[in-house]
């Protein structure tokens, strides 16, 4: 693997990320997960990291969260195919529970191991604003104090970044208790990607 620099063109990105071997994920994971998207797409989404289908496809948010996205999108009327798509860490990292692989929540050591290929990503797509799904990228982007249960829905500045906004992860919404606290919190999903939608359409 070359380091990520900033003048590297997204298949060039793509290739160069494929053998990472900058922390121990890419021996269980099975391929890196890199992002999805044009060059010069608007907005640009950050997850954690690749689950279970994600790890198998080579694709990120195409699992169960990506379909909660999708939903989210089109109800917040923001086009998937026109948005880039990646994650804080390209590699899924689990951990057995019989024949289930169960996500495991990416370390500092990780997240930090894989934010060259973030920042390279940034830099060859130049959105207008980057969202941050859930803690794990909100953190990685907007500083390890941010807490999302207090912050979401609010566009940041950070030295150096586009516009930051900061929501939840869609997977939380999957694992809500009950069906009606489901429908509010993708309700609260979808306003707060509303306003990111606005935003672009300024
Ligand atoms: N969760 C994430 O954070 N990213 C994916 O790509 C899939 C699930």
């Amino acid at each position: 693997m070359s380091p990520a620099t900033a003048q590297q063109t997204l298949p060039e990105l793509r290739q160069a990320a494929a053998s990472c071997k900058a922390c121990d994920l890419w021996q269980t994971g099975t391929q890196t997960v890199f992002g999805e998207g044009k060059s010069g797409a608007a907005v640009m989404f950050v997850g954690e990291q690749p689950g279970d289908r994600e790890d198998i496809e080579g694709k990120p948010f195409v699992g169960p969260a990506g379909r909660m996205l999708d939903q989210a999108l089109v109800e917040a009327g923001i086009d998937r195919a026109a948005v880039y798509v990646t994650n804080a860490v390209k590699h899924f990292k689990w951990t057995a529970k019989g024949k289930r692989r169960l996500h495991q929540k990416p370390n500092a050591g990780e997240i930090s191991a894989c934010r060259p290929w973030l920042d390279a990503e940034i830099a060859a797509v130049q959105p207008h604003v980057i969202v941050c799904l859930g803690a794990t990228a909100a953190q990685a982007l907007l500083g390890r104090e941010f807490r999302v249960s207090t912050q979401r829905g609010q566009f940041l500045s950070r030295p150096g970044l586009p516009l930051l906004f900061a929501t939840v992860h869609p997977s939380s919404i999957l694992r809500a208790l009950d069906d009606e606290t489901r429908e509010l919190e993708m309700a609260a999903f979808v306003r707060d990607l509303t306003l990111v939608a606005r935003r672009l359409n300024h």
